[in-house]
């Protein structure tokens, strides 16, 4: 069985953007691969984080993933502060990684822009995810778009690291789904969907209320045109709420296309926002049963163990091809 690793940061509630792109398609794929998903929480502390927010975040994130329907007895599900591999192989993989490299990732350019005091690890972030993935000898990477980049260095990295040094990582290959990688957001359809957009009217939170959600999605931009038709350079608004309501639903953007040929915008929103309220309703219902449980926790101690596991044996394998440690007489 081939094995997929996927992570997702625990940096504020989950965005409609990080379930179309990601989680949907990890509870697709937990019964053909066997399957590490991680709650990346060091990667959260690369900007600054309130850390009792960040604490909750990660339970909440834990609780959303089963909430989506991962299954906690098909896949490991853990926390990567609690697998101390990870930072320890980035280390490693620092070493071979070149700052021009990492200065030239978009997110960095991005999040770093304007910025007066930029961390470290804000720049070597993207060699922490490659550790994450290298740690399980991952085959597929499923993400959105915009982790395209980094998954070309992780794979770069691990090329580099088997010709240095020894031939002991897998090169992973990205999954990218075919409609909904790259969510925009509901205010600017130009820019990504993100959970740290300013303007909340931007983007839709797993956990908004349905109202909201129907709100959002009525006050969504779009153009003066009043045509329902899918062209992303010119109706990039309309082209969004398209991608979302057939991802939400398994409806081909041309059938939707043709459901609304006679109809205005306003008909057409209010059937986006019952096509997302159907689909994140039944995941907060099972939300609320799950953030308070103690199973939660059982669930995540099991993941570390058994990542712990995996991450240890690699790790083991990295410091010895690298010449780390002692060789004992
Ligand atoms: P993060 O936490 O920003 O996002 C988690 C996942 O959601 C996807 N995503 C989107 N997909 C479609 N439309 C959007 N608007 C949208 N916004 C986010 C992301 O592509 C991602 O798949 N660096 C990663 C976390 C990470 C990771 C890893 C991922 C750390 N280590 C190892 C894979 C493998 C990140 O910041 O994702």
């Amino acid at each position: 069985m081939q094995t997929i690793f996927s992570g997702i940061q625990p940096s504020g509630t989950l965005t409609l953007g990080n379930y179309l792109g990601a989680l949907q398609q990890f509870v697709e794929l937990q019964d053909e691969y066997d399957c590490y998903f991680c709650i990346v929480d060091e990667h959260a502390i690369t900007v600054p984080q309130d850390r009792l927010a960040l604490r909750k975040n990660i339970k909440s994130l834990a609780a959303l993933y089963l909430a989506s329907g991962i299954d906690s007895n098909k896949v490991t599900l853990f926390v990567q502060s609690e697998v101390p591999a990870h930072t320890q192989l980035a280390w490693i993989l620092q070493s071979i990684n070149y700052i021009g490299e990492l200065e030239r990732m978009t997110q960095y350019k991005d999040k770093s822009k304007g910025q007066e005091a930029v961390s470290s690890a804000l720049l070597t972030y993207p060699t922490l995810m490659a550790a994450d993935i290298l740690l399980y000898n991952t085959n597929v990477v499923p993400v959105g778009d915009d982790q395209k980049q980094h998954l070309e260095l992780t794979r770069n990295l691990a090329q580099r690291f088997n010709h240095r040094f020894n031939d002991i990582f897998t090169i992973p290959e990205i999954r990218i789904p075919k409609v909904g990688a790259r969510i925009m957001s509901l205010q600017d359809p130009t820019k990504k969907m993100s959970k740290s957009d300013t303007n909340q009217k931007g983007y839709i939170s797993m956990l908004d209320e349905p109202k909201q959600i129907e709100k959002k999605i009525k006050s969504a931009v779009t153009d003066s045109e009043g045509i329902v038709k899918f062209d992303k350079e010119n109706k990039p608004g309309v082209s969004n709420l398209l991608t979302i309501y057939s991802v939400c639903t398994g409806e081909s953007i041309e059938a939707l296309e043709k459901k609304y040929a006679d109809k205005g915008y306003g008909d057409f929103k209010q059937g986006v926002a019952n096509a997302v309220i159907s689909v994140l309703e039944p995941i907060q219902e099972k939300y609320k049963e799950l953030i308070d449980s103690e199973e939660l926790d059982l669930i995540l101690d099991k993941g570390s163990e058994k990542a712990s596991i995996t991450a240890g044996k690699t790790l083991k394998k990295a410091k010895k091809a690298v010449g780390l440690g002692r060789v004992r007489k």
